[in-house]
């Protein structure tokens, strides 16, 4: 038995026995060993390609001081091909708890320095714990990847360990956050860890993540590309959305976790954190009166009327490089924490496409997982029409948001800031699928198609017969512009709660979301519902 050294000052003048000493200094000499990890010269060789150790990173990432290691002597017991003389103290992760911001999280940090990081059994149970009491305690669980994948020589029982790992990140699924951090290599199967998580983050250069590398790549499909063009940070980010946060260092990669970390409740018993804000909730912002062009054809940046309207600088972006045709992220608003999910008129007009509407869809299930309020801005000409994106699923996809939406019973407020047309109306939170405050902005077209087009189906063959069909056309479509190029329709049905003017949105909404802070909806009892995977 290991005896703890004494530390009251009475305590102190008795001098331990002779044989105390030696096992203090044996146990202190283990805990130097475990903290090399793979040993000087690998630990230097991490450094060379620009990255950190695991512990380097976890005192980076953690409050000064919090950090708690655990299974610091965990070995592991496979023999066969020469492992039985490659016993490391610790098997390749490093584990336990510490505090973020003074709040406690659950860590894991891959240890390259060890046989490449690579996950065998006792590794695996090393993760298996960490997740365990996670959920357990109701306390977020951040994952640091640097990892060779599988560990070879132990064969199944390192698939095994990977099995177990992902079960309970299911099981952990909406009940504690679970971010991942890609800052090395992330191979194999073990891309779907991560891929089951709420966040992936990951360090442009160092972090690459594949189901197989450009090796395999180029013997099974001729194709021959480096590994950042296969599985790097900006093409999870922008082309796969594998990705949601990139980053330049694996500095600003640790912060992007904590400063996320900062809108997220510890599990889905709790509210995210409210933190005071010195930013008036009555404040009116006139330059929101001219932020929408009065063509309505022209683009504006939807992000700048999220930004005038949420606590100020609190806007942060999720997946900000990919399906930018529609953007989400979260924010504060007098305070309280809230989804953020806008159509984006600057890419695409705003259209939903196939990308935007899985991308919305996942977000707005994180935050009612999280109890999140939603807060939709929309400007949508529509779902986006053609071969490639029918033959994409865009019906499939688009089903997606539209689920998602009926399905969250958070607090659902929707500020229409100029066009919502045909199905796209509907699925961005209209009051149809139980938003609980809809207001409109002045200039609000919502129809089930624009003028042009439906001119064009209704009249047809009037227009064709007409002895001036251009006049009759133009006569039309104003016709269709007057009922329709106003929020009147909807609100005389009560589908908007108002019309209001642009700059009252700030206080409006923070109005509008205190009286929704108690809000309880339950839904049917069933195992789970269906979503259109
Ligand atoms: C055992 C491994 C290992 C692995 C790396 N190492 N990966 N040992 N199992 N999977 C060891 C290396 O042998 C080496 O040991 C040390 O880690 C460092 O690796 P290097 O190759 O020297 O480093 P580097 O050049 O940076 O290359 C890193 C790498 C490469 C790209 C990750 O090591 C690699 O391609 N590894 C194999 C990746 C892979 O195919 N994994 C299996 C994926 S399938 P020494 O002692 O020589 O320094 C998978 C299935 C999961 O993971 C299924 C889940 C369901």
């Amino acid at each position: 038995m290991v005896r703890i050294a004494p530390t009251s000052q009475t305590q102190q003048k008795v001098p331990p026995a002779e044989h105390d000493v030696e096992r203090l200094e044996e146990i202190r000499e283990l805990h130097r060993l475990a903290e090399l990890g793979g040993g000087h010269e690998r630990i230097t060789a991490q450094h060379e390609k620009g990255k950190l150790t695991a512990r380097e990173r976890l005192e980076m990432l953690l409050d000064p001081g919090t950090f708690v290691e655990m299974d610091k002597f965990v070995q592991h017991r496979a023999s066969l091909f020469g492992m039985a003389d490659k016993k490391i103290l610790g098997d390749g992760v490093v584990t336990g708890y510490g505090k973020i911001n003074g709040r406690l999280v659950y860590v894991y940090a891959q240890d390259f320095t060890v046989l490449g990081g690579s996950l065998g059994e006792m590794c695996a149970e090393k993760i298996t714990k960490v997740q365990d009491l996670a959920l357990q305690n109701g306390a977020p669980l951040v994952g640091l990847n640097d990892s060779g994948g599988a560990r070879i020589q132990e064969g199944v029982a390192a698939l095994a360990g990977y099995g177990d790992i992902f079960y309970r990140n299911v099981q952990a699924s909406g009940v504690i956050p679970q971010l991942s951090a890609i800052m090395g290599p992330c191979a194999g199967g073990a891309v779907y860890s991560p891929a089951i998580t709420d966040f992936i983050f990951m360090t442009r250069g160092t972090g690459h993540m594949f189901v197989t590398g450009p090796e395999v790549v180029e013997t099974v499909t001729g194709e021959s590309c480096t590994f950042d063009e296969l599985g790097g940070a900006d093409m999870h980010a922008s082309v796969s959305g594998v990705c949601h946060f990139t980053a330049d260092s694996e500095e600003e990669t640790l912060y992007k976790i904590k400063r996320l970390l900062s809108y997220l409740p510890a599990n889905n018993a709790e509210d995210p954190p409210y933190v005071a804000t010195t930013d008036d909730p009555t404040r009116i912002d006139e330059v929101l009166d001219t932020i929408v062009p009065a063509d309505t054809k022209r683009p504006y940046d939807m992000r700048d009327v999220v930004d005038r309207i949420v606590d100020r600088g609190t806007f942060y972006e999720v997946h900000e490089d990919y399906a930018t045709n529609l953007i989400v992220g979260l924010a504060r608003l007098d305070g309280h924490v809230i989804g953020i999910v806008g159509n984006q008129p600057k890419v695409l007009a705003g259209v939903l496409d196939s990308d935007a509407s899985e991308k919305g869809a996942r977000f707005i299930r994180f935050c009612d997982a999280f109890n999140i309020p939603i807060v939709s801005f929309v400007d949508v000409p529509g779902f986006m029409p053609g071969l490639k994106e029918e033959r994409g699923g865009i019906i499939r996809n688009g089903a997606k948001l539209l689920y998602a939406y009926c399905e969250a019973t958070v607090p659902k407020l929707t500020v229409v800031t100029r066009k919502a047309y045909g199905g796209a109306y509907i699925v961005m939170c209209s009051k149809h699928l139980r938003s609980d405050y809809n207001l409109a902005w002045p200039g609000t077209e919502i129809a089930v198609l624009g003028p042009e087009a439906a001119v064009k189906i209704v009249y047809r063959k009037e227009i064709q017969q007409a002895d001036d069909p251009e006049a009759m056309r133009i006569e039309l479509e104003e016709e269709f512009r007057r009922r329709f190029a106003t929020p009147m329709a909807a609100a005389e049905r009560g589908f908007l709660d108002d019309i209001i003017e642009p700059r009252e949105t700030r206080p409006r909404l923070v109005s509008a979301l205190q009286t929704l802070i108690g809000k309880r909806q339950a839904r049917p009892s069933r195992k789970h519902g269906n979503i259109p995977l």
